[in-house]
């Protein structure tokens, strides 16, 4: 059975107080989700707050990026190992936002999945194709060569604790969602890609998660396709009502 998994990706949203605030209303009304783990992704500066607040409930705690260096002289930049050490168990890597406003690269991505593994910490990888692309109908081509390029280097034991999120990056933040068919048919993609590579047990288990415009109005049609496993939210992780109404689209 794969793991059902929603995260509330909060981005650079909300101050110190507000955030304490939205976890402790996410632990009162979500706690009791036990056939979903809810996992939150608030700022980095929110996450050893966050550990202390959610370390005896049943919700998890993601960063939402780390560095690819071990440490050292790198200004500005937090490491995986700083991370597990506040608390963190998750960490979003390779969101689109990433990639498009500071430039990183598959590769790039996959020197921070390697990071986060090395710590143990569980990865939730981001892929998705621009508008573009999927007019010109090259969106297969493009997850393909994001995958290819992410997991390089990885062993299927190092895959199988790993998250992924497809996340078409002309559904995020735009209203505009992925119809449960486009959504399903690409996650169906990326769990063939995943058996090609490292085996059917890995690819049947792995949980993939669909981003972009996912709320309470949409999750339950898009979570009751096979390969869906859950969602990746943006805006509507930052009402603790709509979060949880999402995590209960199951
Ligand atoms: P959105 O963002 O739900 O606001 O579209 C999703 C994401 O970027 O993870």
């Amino acid at each position: 059975m794969r793991e059902k998994i929603v995260t509330g990706n909060w981005k650079m949203n909300k101050n110190f107080p507000e955030g304490i605030n939205l976890i402790q209303e996410i632990i009162e009304k979500g706690n009791s989700t036990p056939n979903v783990k809810i996992i939150v992704a608030p700022p980095f500066l929110f996450q050893y707050e966050a550990f202390n607040l959610l370390k005896n409930t049943l919700i998890g705690l993601a960063a939402q990026n780390c560095s690819e260096q071990e440490n050292g002289a790198f200004t500005g930049e937090i490491s995986a190992q700083m991370l597990k050490s506040a608390g963190t168990q998750y960490i979003i890597l390779g969101h689109s936002e990433r990639r498009s406003y500071y430039h990183e690269t598959d590769q790039v991505i996959n020197l921070k999945i390697k990071q986060t593994l090395k710590y143990d910490l569980k990865p939730i990888v981001c892929c998705g194709e621009l508008l573009e692309e999927r007019e010109k109908n090259e969106h297969f081509h493009v997850i393909k060569k994001q995958l290819n390029g992410m997991f390089e280097g990885l062993s299927a034991e190092q895959i199988s604790k790993l998250i992924i999120a497809y996340e078409p990056v002309w559904a995020i933040g735009t209203g505009k969602t992925a119809s449960p068919e486009q959504a399903q048919e690409i996650h169906q993609y990326i769990r063939e890609i995943i058996q090609n590579s490292f085996g059917g047990v890995v690819a049947q288990n792995i949980s993939i998660l669909y981003g972009g415009s996912c709320k309470p109005s949409n999750a339950k049609e898009l979570f009751e396709k096979p390969d869906i496993d859950g969602g990746l939210i943006g805006g509507a992780s930052l009402v603790a009502d709509d979060f949880i109404a999402i995590a209960k689209s199951f």
